[in-house]
């Protein structure tokens, strides 16, 4: 199995392009089984989920077809045909290896009236329940069977025609990204008009009402809490392009910190990382916008936070373990509390290892500033406890080996590369 091995205390400097957002390319791939028609999407990062959820929209019985970029440019074009679909089911085998999965549920149930799911089941980050999937789904008129594992959806038939949802209204008594995802999906064919409230906010969903609009759907209050959906009768095909992934430049702007270097991202939106930029400031991190994107350097020793992880545009839990790495040679102590998942603290006692001195107690971290890390062979159980580990191993004296490289290359994109390419001493090494 591959790792990555690390020789640290090298200051990073440069210029580093950030890819596609992982995570918004996991939404827009399945809005493409909405129409009968193309849909190309530009800018899709090269990461193992993408091409793993391409290969359900194939089992569904739709085509993907990659074209362009030559292998040393970063991102590709992907056109997916939805033409005529041959399956309607996402497998148990699928599902538990990508939760994102669960996505093709809201445009399987607009397309055809009918889509069955099988249960994700627990992961590595906490129990991650698909209730209030189901519950929005049903709020705007989907019925539900449970059986064997699966989730079974469909649009009732109404005067002898099938297949369509009726629209709706539902409040969310939790934010949650993906369910909101799924009913906007789901919503945009519906026979009548869906008011989604407590709504996701975060850019990728932003990103998602981008496409569809550009499909065809109808969509008001995009960005707020409150979304609006007039469903339509057929969506059409279309070209976009992904947003900037704005948690992967969060990575990379840890790692210049952590290594009191400066780097420059290219192709990101400043306006999406409102809360980790101001995070990095207030840790003593200079922060400027450039003409290409931001411009981050670290030439001062690092100040301890308090931050606790909400929705956006509250700071990402998708950025709590970068930023525990980095705050471990702050000069004080730091308290981080993470509010959405349970059990998101495993890069803990990996961490602890490479000599940080940390404290968990139930939801909350308090992170003792260190004089230094010492590199050792570590191992992480998901992708951003995996990226806490690389930032440590930056920073760490001697060597760091990370293995489960695969975690990585499910949302970093040639992780190796970019950072050898500002100064890093990192390769993948392969064991056989
Ligand atoms: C998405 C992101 C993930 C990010 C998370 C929170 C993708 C592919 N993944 O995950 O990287 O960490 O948002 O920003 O975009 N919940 C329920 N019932 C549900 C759904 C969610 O109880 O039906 C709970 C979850 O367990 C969690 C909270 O709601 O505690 C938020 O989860 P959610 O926003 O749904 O995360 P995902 O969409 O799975």
């Amino acid at each position: 199995m591959d790792r990555i091995l690390i020789r640290g205390g090298h200051r990073l400097a440069g210029r580093l392009p950030i890819s596609g957002a992982k995570n918004a390319a996991l939404t827009l791939m399945p809005a493409a089984l909405l129409t009968d028609e193309p849909l190309t999407l530009r800018n899709l990062p090269r990461l193992a989920d993408v091409d793993g959820f391409g290969h359900l929209l194939n089992q569904l019985g739709a085509s993907t077809a990659v074209e362009g970029t030559r292998p040393d440019e970063f991102g590709r074009v992907m056109t997916i045909r939805a033409g005529r679909l041959t399956s309607t089911e996402a497998p148990y085998d699928i599902v538990r290896k990508m939760r994102a999965s669960i996505l093709v549920l809201g445009p399987l149930i607009g397309r055809g009236g009918e889509a069955r799911v099988s249960l994700p089941g627990g992961c590595a980050i906490g129990n991650r329940p698909i209730d209030l999937h189901l519950k929005a789904l049903e709020a705007i008129g989907a019925e539900l069977e449970m059986a064997a594992g699966y989730v079974r959806a469909t649009a009732p038939t109404i005067n002898g025609q099938g297949g369509r949802l009726s629209g709706g209204r539902y409040r969310f008594p939790v934010v949650s990204v993906g369910a909101t995802e799924n009913v906007l999906m789901a919503a945009v064919t519906a026979r009548g008009g869906s008011c989604i409230e407590n709504a996701a906010r975060e850019p990728e969903i932003v990103d998602l009402c981008r496409c569809l609009i550009a499909m065809g759907a109808k969509i008001d209050g995009i960005g707020t809490d409150t979304i609006e959906v007039e469903g339509t009768d057929r969506l059409h095909g279309a070209t976009y392009s992904v947003m900037p992934d704005r948690i992967e430049a969060g990575s990379y702007a840890c790692a210049a910190a952590i290594t009191g270097g400066e780097l420059e991202l290219t192709g990101v939106s400043v306006d999406d990382m409102g809360a980790t930029l101001s995070a990095l400031e207030e840790a003593g991190v200079r922060v400027e916008p450039t003409r290409e994107g931001v411009r981050v350097t670290a030439d001062g020793p690092l100040r301890p936070l308090t931050l606790s992880t909400a929705p956006y545009p509250g700071f990402a839990t998708d950025m709590q373990a970068q930023f525990m790495a980095m705050l471990t040679l702050a000069q004080g102590a730091s308290v981080l509390t993470e509010t959405i998942f349970e059990n998101r603290y495993m890069h803990v006692p990996e961490l602890a290892r490479m000599g940080a001195d940390i404290t968990v107690s139930g939801r909350t971290a308090v992170v003792r500033g260190v004089a230094g890390l010492t590199g050792a062979p570590v191992m992480a159980t998901d992708l951003r406890a995996s990226m806490s580990l690389i930032l440590a191993g930056l920073a760490a004296t001697g060597e760091t080996s990370v293995a489960r490289v695969y975690h990585l290359d499910r949302g970093y994109e040639r992780l190796e590369e970019k950072l050898s390419g500002v100064g890093a001493d990192i390769e993948r090494v392969s064991d056989g």
